[in-house]
């Protein structure tokens, strides 16, 4: 009888011991869901020409987020407001499309962590100093007809004789190490629009972004038109608005250096350096 008890009793406990690790298991979930973060975006209509632009507040669960700002801004759009807009693509640092302004820093919105400090919003605008078409998307083409200006082609002098697809063109493997840490720019604009003489000078100066792709061909030891590359640079706006403060370079989010490859510009405009010539006949190939 004193067993049948004993057994009772013990089914008892661990009925009420079960009940106390269900209650602290729904009050870690009550906790869990409690990790909302918030988000003030930028936003601007054109189409609502009587709105001013202004900063919306969107609060998100970070537990059903992913872990990055684009992860926050589509699941905003797709969950609480279907006209919040910006560009994205490959979600993966690679189309720069995303480029914006996330907690006061020019940065890729796809790969950018959330900042999971709950306490404070984290505050999204589009790229700073630039006309925006709509909430987060800056209108890029006075950016891109820079960009066509420098010609961002290989050019050779000899393009009758030599022709186009018949034969590589060759290089050797320290000529093609020059293109390192320029050849990876993907465009974003975020060190561009970080450049205070940029935002005063952006329809006579270049800007980072495509001076350090002016130098990416500049200095491609297959390139031919060195020289005339360079004379279009040779004014005072150009180039020399750069004043080296390089923002650029602190911002750019795939770690390059624009500031350096201006530095390496002026070099070249001013005669403190010169091209070196190829290391291997680059035409051999076509010349057979
Ligand atoms: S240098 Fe960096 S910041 Fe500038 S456009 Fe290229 S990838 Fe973007
Ligand atoms: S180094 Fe030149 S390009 Fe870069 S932020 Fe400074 S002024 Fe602008
Ligand atoms: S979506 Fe392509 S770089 Fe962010």
């Amino acid at each position: 009888m004193a067993l049948v008890h004993e057994a009772r009793l013990l089914l008892s406990c661990r009925g009420a011991f079960g009940q106390l690790r269900s209650i602290h298991a729904s009050a870690a979930l009550a906790q869990e869901a409690a990790k909302i973060k918030t988000f003030q975006i930028y936003r601007w209509n054109p189409e609502k020409p009587g709105e001013k632009p202004h900063m919306q507040t969107y609060e998100i669960n970070l537990k059903e987020c992913g872990p990055m700002v684009l992860d926050a801004l589509i699941k905003i759009k797709n969950e609480m407001d279907p006209t919040l807009t910006f560009r994205r693509s490959c979600r993966e640092g690679i189309c720069g499309s995303c480029a914006m302004n996330i907690g006061g820093t020019n940065t890729l919105a796809c790969i950018s962590h959330i900042d999971t400090n709950c306490s404070k919003p984290t505050k999204i605008y589009p790229l700073p100093h630039m006309y925006v078409l709509r909430d987060l998307i800056p209108d890029m083409s006075n950016f891109y007809k820079q960009y066509k200006m420098i010609q961002p082609w290989l050019q050779r002098k000899n393009e009758t004789t030599e022709k186009k697809g018949k034969a590589q063109y060759l290089q050797s493997l320290e000529d093609r190490s020059k293109l390192d840490g320029l050849y990876e720019c993907i465009l974003c604009a975020c060190c561009s629009t970080s450049c205070p003489s940029y935002w005063w000078n952006g329809d006579k100066y270049l800007g980072p972004a495509v001076l350090m792709q002016a130098y990416r061909w500049i200095i491609d030891s297959r390139d031919e038109m060195t020289e005339e590359r360079l004379s279009k640079l040779r004014d005072p706006f150009s180039v020399y608005r750069c004043h080296t403060i390089m923002n650029c370079t602190r911002t750019c989010p795939k770690g390059l250096n624009p500031g350096l490859a201006i530095a390496e510009i002026k070099r070249l405009l001013s005669g403190l350096a010169k091209k070196p010539e190829p290391r291997l006949e680059t035409a051999a190939l076509h010349n057979k």
